[in-house]
């Protein structure tokens, strides 16, 4: 541990170094485990915002998925991926993915982490009672501020990634620090929206920074909304994990009646996107803010045991799950997309790499399975690693795909806040999507993000990236007519065949 957080001790301490092998910006589970297994080959920096618990790897609720179960295997775990996403899966990147899964939970075990043991073997959670019945198998485990890529020109003319412009929390003072290898591993960006399952740093950092300085980013239109987050005035919309439905939760609207029955046959138990939906209608048609997820009829003993960080949380906040039901509403909780990867982490920038959230490895597609992102983030930050070390000059091939070009639009678009963008996002290109709003949200936002000025400080900062990340949200939904996966068009209910594949942008290096 101790040398793992060498260079957050380093820069806390004031004697930072200006040049490194690798600099990795984030510090939730992606970048600790790339910066682990760097430093078996040089030098690293890690650049963080604020304390490395406050990420999103501390709230996951849901285990990390891997096929290590009796009777499972990469083969199905696979196919599972690959029909969650909607026709949109990278089918190479999801076999790296199911594949090495296996060997990176070894890895994990020999490291330490903590998972749950049954009988001496690692606890597996088998979901066949859950709202995600094809899915086999799961197991529970357990400051400085990034900024600015800066891109150099190299030999052959493209353009490399050798450095990053970093602004110190405390002062705002901005340091240029050098590397042999940039690490992107800032996590999403939840929050673009009003509710959020996500923490107040998930603002879409790298992603900004990458197509800032020319990278490729995709898939923006896919965001995921989780359905049953926490509601309750003041509190934060912790996550209330699918499986508690899995277990026999039942959803109620706010007069008492039990509704999913009338959405779908498979009631609780249908696909995250369909309940959340059909929450939403609720909602609507009650003028709550909010449905109930009732525990109340299940054994006491057993809600606790199965759910004690959701019944302590609740416990705490003054809600007794066994006894009263859990006001939800959904949340945004997964950005699909991200910054433009191949399989092994290399985006289309030579020496800038992209691992976890951030990332678009293309293993989601257009709706991700869940437990899928831990994985995810081991898997790929694995394979950055073992890329900086086997080829590090190696460069990105590129998966077909449209280019769509931005245009600024103007607008009459008021003054930009971070809550005027969640305020926005979530009412025009949230879970139920048209055209209408989502022009108006693609007109507003290319009017700010034309128009903020250059960041001085972190809040600035965080502000210009939600506003270009938003922007890139809207207008790819608002490109893709039809509705596949996580992204819902209500002028386009169904998926087209003409819209199998991904929507890509560019960026520029306008600062
Ligand atoms: C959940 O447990 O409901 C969430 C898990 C995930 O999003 O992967």
């Amino acid at each position: 541990m101790a040398t793992r957080y060498k260079a957050l001790q380093e820069a806390e301490a004031g004697t930072i170094g200006s040049s490194y092998d690798y600099i990795i910006v984030g510090s939730g589970i992606a970048g600790l485990y790339a910066a682990l297994l760097a430093r078996e080959h040089g030098s690293v920096l890690v650049l963080t915002k604020g304390s490395i618990d406050d990420c999103n790897t501390r709230w996951a609720q849901g285990g990390i998925a891997a096929p290590i179960g009796a009777g499972d295997s990469a083969e199905k775990h696979l196919r599972d991926t690959i029909e969650a996403g909607a026709g949109l899966v990278d089918e190479e990147a999801a076999r790296v993915l199911t594949s090495e899964a296996a060997a990176r939970i070894e890895d994990l075990v020999r490291l330490g982490v903590p998972f749950d043991t049954s009988e001496g073997e690692i606890a597996l959670e088998i979901l066949t009672e859950s709202p995600d019945p094809a899915h086999p198998s799961r197991r529970l485990p357990p400051h400085p501020e990034p900024i600015r890529g800066s891109s150099g020109r190299t030999g052959g003319g493209a353009l490399a990634v050798r450095a990053v412009r970093a602004l110190n929390a405390m002062t705002d003072e901005a340091s240029e620090y050098s590397c042999r290898h940039l690490i992107l591993a800032t996590g999403g960006a939840g929050q673009m929206y009003r509710v959020s399952t996500n923490p107040a740093v998930a603002t879409g950092d790298g992603i900004a920074l990458a197509y800032r300085a020319g990278a490729e980013v995709t898939d923006m239109e896919f965001v995921q909304f989780h359905p049953t987050a926490l509601r309750l005035p003041g509190v934060q919309p912790f996550l209330i994990s699918e499986a508690v439905r899995g277990e026999g939760g039942v959803l109620r609207d706010v007069r008492g009646e039990r509704f999913m029955p009338n959405y779908d046959e498979r009631a609780e138990l249908a696909p995250r996107d369909v309940v959340a939906r059909a929450i939403v209608d609720r909602i609507e048609g009650t003028g709550a803010d909010h449905v109930l997820l009732d525990v109340t009829h299940l054994d006491r003993g057993h809600v606790i045991a199965r759910f004690p960080q959701i019944y302590r949380f609740c416990l705490d906040a003054g809600l007794d799950i066994t006894r009263e039901p859990i006001p939800v509403s959904p949340a945004a909780h997964y950005t699909m997309g991200g910054v433009r990867t191949n399989v092994w982490g290399e985006t289309t920038l030579p020496g800038l790499y992209a691992c976890g959230e951030c990332a678009c490895t293309g293993v989601h597609g257009a709706n991700r399975l869940a437990s899928n992102s831990l994985l995810e983030t081991v898997v790929f930050a694995q394979r950055v690693v073992q890329r900086t070390v086997e080829s590090p000059g190696g460069s990105a091939p590129l998966r077909a795909g449209a280019v769509a070009l931005s245009e600024a639009v103007a607008a009459e678009a008021g003054v930009p806040t971070r809550e005027a963008v969640q305020a926005m996002m979530w009412e025009d290109a949230g879970m139920v999507r048209d055209a209408g709003g989502l022009s108006r949200a693609k007109a507003i936002l290319s009017a700010w993000d034309a128009s903020l000025p250059a960041p001085t400080d972190r809040e600035s900062q965080e502000l210009t990236d939600l506003v270009l990340c938003s922007r890139l949200v809207a207008e790819a939904a608002l490109l893709r007519e039809e509705s596949r996966g996580a992204h819902y068009r209500s002028d386009f209910p169904e998926a087209r065949d003409e819209w199998r594949r991904h929507l890509v942008f560019r960026g520029g290096a306008r600062n």
